[in-house]
């Protein structure tokens, strides 16, 4: 599979373990930096990434920052994004079953490393559901309205 992945400064070790982890079980893996600890915005590495998932450059992405949340806020500004958010293995794979979430983002500040590793494994494997959960999806770009 083709992989992007990008973080800021304190996500840089776990990309780097990410992305080790990924290369050794066969995948291609398009890392889009930072590539240090020094301070760093973190939109400035996620644009990249969802640009990807855009132009169908990779299948998927992954995010990490302190909390997860800058990173996934800035993905999911792109249409073709849906970027979730996971502090478990569980979320990790109901944001494939029941989101079709193409990105995964993870708060580096708040798991550890072998667990962060897995939400990344069970991402990947999980199966979108289709059904009921496309037609929820499909809701989520269209406009709302409503009469006042
Ligand atoms: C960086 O200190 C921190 O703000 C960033 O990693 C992230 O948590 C933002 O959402």
């Amino acid at each position: 599979m083709r992989i992007a992945i990008g973080c800021d400064h304190a996500g840089y070790e776990y990309k780097e373990a990410i992305k080790g982890h990924l290369i050794e079980k066969g995948h291609e893996v398009s890392d889009h930096g930072t590539h240090d600890t020094s301070s760093v915005d973190y939109p400035d590495f996620v644009h990249p990434v969802s640009k990807d998932i855009s132009d169908q450059h990779a299948h998927y992405g992954i995010l990490i920052c302190g909390t997860g949340n800058g990173v996934s806020m800035t993905a999911n500004k792109y249409k073709e994004v849906r970027c979730g958010l996971c502090w478990n293995a569980e979320i990790a794979q109901l944001i494939r079953q029941h989101n079709n979430a193409n990105i995964i983002s993870l708060p580096a500040r708040f798991v550890d490393i072998k667990d962060a590793i897995q939400m990344v494994d069970v991402f990947l494997s999980a199966q979108f559901e289709g059904g009921r959960h496309q037609r929820r999806i499909d809701k989520i770009t269209s406009e709302i309205k409503f009469s006042c």
